[in-house]
């Protein structure tokens, strides 16, 4: 399936992900500046924050207990925040969209 993601400063990244992966690793390996993932996807560095655009939001298994409360962690958090290492890629999230923060950390 085909993931958007769109940058802070408007540059948009598209890649083909492949099913299965997650979508920070996909990030990574299309070269988003945006996603940093520094911790491989433990949920520890919330360097992959992300938000997911409303038209996908219902095609992703909802974040689990951990990944919420982390999200109350990061300032920059929103309704639609995710950590991008959580969501696995399936084909339902053709088109998918991810909008990233000014910076991570
Ligand atoms: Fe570190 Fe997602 S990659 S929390």
């Amino acid at each position: 399936p085909k993931l958007i993601f769109v940058e802070h400063d408007g540059t948009t990244v598209e890649t083909e992900a492949p099913v299965g992966e997650t979508v920070m690793r996909a990030a990574r390996a299309a070269g988003v500046a945006g996603i940093v993932g520094e911790c491989g996807g433990g949920m520890s560095c919330l360097t992959c924050h992300c938000y997911v655009a409303r038209a996908a939001i219902d095609r992703i298994a909802p974040a689990g207990p951990v990944e919420r409360e982390l999200l109350g962690c990061v300032v920059t958090a929103q309704e639609n925040s995710r950590l991008a290492c959580q969501i696995v890629v399936t084909a339902a999230l053709d088109g998918a969209r991810f909008d990233l923060p000014a910076w991570q950390g």
